[in-house]
C-alpha cells in the first residue's frame, strides 16, 4: 500500500553513541555488537501506521566523527525530525548535545521536531535522567533514554517523534 506521508528524520550526535544501532533497531529490529563507524551518509526506512495514516519514516544516519562530515545543509534539508543521541556512559557526549542543537538551529528548518535520546541505558550511567530532562525542557526537545542493545524504548522514542511531527 502507498504511504500517505514520507517523513525525513536525521540521527545526529557524537561518534560511537549508537546512532547506527538505534536506526537498525528501529527499522529492522537488529543490533550488531561490532558495529563499524559510519562513513558518509546512509538511510533506511520503516513504514508505520499513525492515526490511520501510513507514514514512511526515512531515517538518515551519518558519521559523528568530524573528519567524515562533509554534511551540513544537504543532510538537514527537508528533515522534519531529528534524533539527537548521546551515550549515558560518556558525559562528554551529553555535554556536546548543546553543540548539536546549535548545528540544528543553523542548518535545519525552524520547525524541526527533536528527540534527545540517552542511549546505552543498559550500562552504568554518567549522566542522570533528571539533568538530561532539564536540558531537553530548556531547549524545547522531547527526551527519552533508550538501549539499542536491549531494544528498550527505541521504538517508543521514534514513534513519539513521528507522532509529534504528524
Ligand atoms: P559513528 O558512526 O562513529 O558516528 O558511531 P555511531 O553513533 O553510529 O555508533 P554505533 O551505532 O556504531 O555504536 C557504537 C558502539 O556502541 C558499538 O560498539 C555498538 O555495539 C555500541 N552500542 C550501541 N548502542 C548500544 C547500546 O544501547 N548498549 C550498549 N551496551 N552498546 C551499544
Amino acid at each position: 500500500m502507498e504511504e500517505d506521508y514520507v517523513f525525513k528524520i536525521v540521527v545526529i550526535g557524537d561518534s560511537a553513541v549508537g546512532k547506527t544501532q538505534l536506526l537498525g533497531r528501529f527499522t529492522r529490529d537488529e543490533f550488531f555488537l561490532d558495529s563499524k563507524s559510519t562513513i558518509g551518509i546512509e538511510f533506511q526506512t520503516r513504514t508505520v501506521d499513525i492515526a490511520r495514516r501510513r507514514v514512511k519514516a526515512q531515517v538518515w544516519d551519518t558519521a559523528g566523527q568530524e573528519r567524515y562530515r562533509a554534511v551540513t545543509s544537504a543532510y538537514y534539508r527537508g528533515a522534519l525530525g531529528a534524533v539527537l543521541v548521546y551515550d549515558i556512559t560518556r558525559r562528554a557526549t551529553f555535554e556536546h548535545a548543546a553543540r548539536w542543537v546549535d548545528e540544528l538551529r543553523a542548518h535545519a528548518d525552524k520547525s524541526i521536531v527533536v528527540m534527545l535520546v540517552g542511549n546505552k541505558a543498559d550500562l552504568p550511567r554518567a549522566v542522570t535522567a533528571d539533568e538530561a530532562a532539564a536540558f531537553a525542557e530548556e531547549q524545547g526537545l522531547f527526551f527519552s533514554e533508550a538501549s539499542a542493545l536491549s531494544g528498550d524504548n527505541v521504538e517508543r522514542a521514534f514513534l513519539r517523534l513521528i507522532e509529534e511531527i504528524h
